[in-house]
């Protein structure tokens, strides 16, 4: 579908009206007032901001403020996943401010949800609710493998450099339980990272990868019901001191109820 046909579709054609002068009148205040209420929105933004670097880039108005961790490379690498795989909705479970939510939707037209646990998730939402982006939202929830269970089925899933922040809160049995539920909600296509031993803010929490990281990444997703785990790309970890593979994979087997009946009892 192009974008001129998407564009068209978007509103119902105007019913013509003879113009009045109170029509005028009435439509220069609608104006002024929704002008009003995205000038509420930027200066919120501003002050959610607060002038610090964001994980992701963020988008207002067409600026785009700086960020720490490298997000193109990554989104060049995602978006290819998602039109090989013919996906149409995206979850992004520790999305950030939300950059990947923006782009599915805005580059790609998908359905792009994320979920973010703190936050920061606020900038992106304003920014995005600001410049009207179509068809992304953030919902504010911390995921657990219980919570995961609670959600529908996306196409594709993205879960990228949250599992570590898992396994440092509740061991790693907590975190491949989650990555086993999560199975479950992909029918498609699954994107995952996480963050290596060899990063210092993180050799203390994580289990050592002797065989390097992608043997440890292969084996966890395949533990977790996942096959054809693929590395796609990779890009500088958030201290620029490791690289971080991104990787794809398949959910083994489609899930059903009795799937998630046996990991309830588990
Ligand atoms: C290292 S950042 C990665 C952000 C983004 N996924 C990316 O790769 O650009 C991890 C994000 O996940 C969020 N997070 C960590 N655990 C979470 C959980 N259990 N539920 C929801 N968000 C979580 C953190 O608040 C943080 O914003």
């Amino acid at each position: 579908m192009t974008a001129a046909v998407i564009e068209g579709l978007t509103s119902y054609a105007e019913r013509l009206r003879r113009r009045s002068l109170g029509g005028r009148a009435r439509k220069v205040l609608r104006g002024l007032r929704l002008r009003f209420a995205f000038g509420l929105i930027e200066a919120a933004f501003h002050v959610a901001k607060a002038g610090g670097r964001p994980y992701q880039p963020v988008e207002i108005g067409g600026r785009r403020f700086a960020n720490v961790r490298d997000t193109d490379e990554r989104w060049h690498a995602v978006a290819k996943v998602l039109r090989d795989y013919g996906v149409k909705n995206v979850l992004d479970i520790g999305c950030a401010e939300g950059w990947f939510v923006r782009r599915a939707a805005a580059d790609l037209n998908l359905f792009a949800i994320g979920i973010e646990a703190t936050d920061v998730g606020i900038v992106g939402e304003l920014a995005r609710l600001h410049d009207r982006v179509p068809r992304a939202a953030v919902a504010r929830a911390f995921v657990t493998p219980e919570a995961i269970r609670g959600l529908p089925q996306f196409d594709a899933v993205l879960c990228l450099s949250v599992l570590h922040h898992m396994i440092r809160g509740f061991g790693l049995g907590v975190a491949e339980r989650f990555l086993q539920v999560l199975a479950t909600r992909v029918s498609k296509i699954l994107v995952f990272e996480i963050g290596t031993a060899s990063e210092s803010s993180w050799t203390e929490f994580l289990p050592e990868q002797s065989q390097g990281q992608e043997a440890f990444v292969r084996e966890l997703l395949e533990r977790a019901g996942f096959r054809n785990v693929r590395v796609i790309t990779e890009s500088a970890a958030y201290h620029r001191e490791v690289q971080r593979l991104l990787f794809t994979a398949e959910p083994a087997k489609a899930a059903n109820q009795e799937t998630l009946k046996q990991l309830e009892v588990a």
